[in-house]
């Protein structure tokens, strides 16, 4: 698939979405969030990737919404544009594969949000995250109201967000807004390690896991448990549960068919 404002790889069961419209800093206009759709969507439906990476070329991961772009919109405008980037993230929580963000620069406002959406962060040292919406007469409006006060609470995410201060790759290690910070050249390497990792295990029960968290957040804690239970009973229903598990017990390697 030829992208304008993508590039969509596969190596072995990983996919590798880069954003690529470097000359705006990866800004998400309408083509960005479409092709970033329907890549989200190829991630889905490919039974062969069982991990998606998502990175930016050039100096940015996404320096936000498009601002000129959105600058004369009317309120109808607007909620069309939040629902596009609301939609599209909330999609790629909802697709039941692992998304990990290697953020290799800017990550502001929307592309800031976008990384909120992935499962894992990865940052490069290079990477200035932030929401400096407020700075522009808005607030962050795809989902990085709810999604970053939930990962690094409520104080941290309103400072962030009232301040609109940007935070280095080490600071966001600090409160845990990402898993790991890594020198620029070791950021592709270190995602894909970990994606390769993940794709090795039973891609069922990941994605399982990965619907249970989610969904888990949502509930009371007996619903949450419930919904663990479910998923869990479900993965018995699957080959590579009997595989793993007799893998084990034979004590060799398990061989997983995503089946
Ligand atoms: N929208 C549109 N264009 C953008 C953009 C954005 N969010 N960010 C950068 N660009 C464009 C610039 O206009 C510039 O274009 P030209 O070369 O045509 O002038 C090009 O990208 C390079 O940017 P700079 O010259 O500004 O690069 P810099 O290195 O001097 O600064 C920066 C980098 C600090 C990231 C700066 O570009 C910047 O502040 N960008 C805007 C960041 C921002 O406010 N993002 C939030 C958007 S609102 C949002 O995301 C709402 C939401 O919640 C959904």
């Amino acid at each position: 698939m030829v992208y304008e404002n993508l590039i969509y790889e596969k190596q072995g069961h990983v996919a590798l979405i880069t954003l690529n419209r470097p000359k705006a800093l990866n800004a998400l206009n309408d083509v960005l969030l479409t092709e970033l759709a329907d890549a989200v969507e190829m991630v889905a439906a490919d039974e062969d990737v069982r991990v998606a990476v998502i990175t930016g070329a050039g100096k940015a991961f996404a320096a936000g919404a498009d601002i000129d772009y959105m600058k004369d919109f009317n309120p109808i405008q607007a909620q069309s544009y939040m629902e596009q980037g609301q939609g599209l993230y909330r999609r790629i929580e909802k697709v039941r594969k692992p998304f990990i963000a290697a953020i290799n620069g800017f990550a502001l406002g929307g592309g800031c949000e976008l990384t909120l959406a992935c499962d894992i962060r990865i940052a490069s040292t290079k990477a200035k995250i932030g929401l400096p919406e407020v700075g522009l007469g808005i607030f962050p409006g795809f989902g990085g109201t709810q999604r970053m006060p939930r990962l690094i609470g409520d104080g941290l995410a309103k400072e962030l967000i009232f301040t609109t201060r940007q935070v280095n790759g080490q600071e966001a290690k600090e409160m845990g807004l990402v898993n790991q910070v890594v020198e620029p050249e070791e950021l592709i390497n270190t995602a894909m390690a970990m994606a390769n990792v993940i794709a090795s295990k039973a891609p069922i029960a990941v994605g399982l896991a990965k619907d249970t968290i989610n969904r888990g957040r949502q509930v009371d804690i007996d619903d949450a448990m419930s919904i663990e239970a479910a998923n869990d009973c479900l993965a018995f229903s699957t080959e590579d549960q009997k595989e793993g598990m007799h893998a084990f017990v034979e004590k060799r390697s398990p061989v997983f068919k995503n089946k």
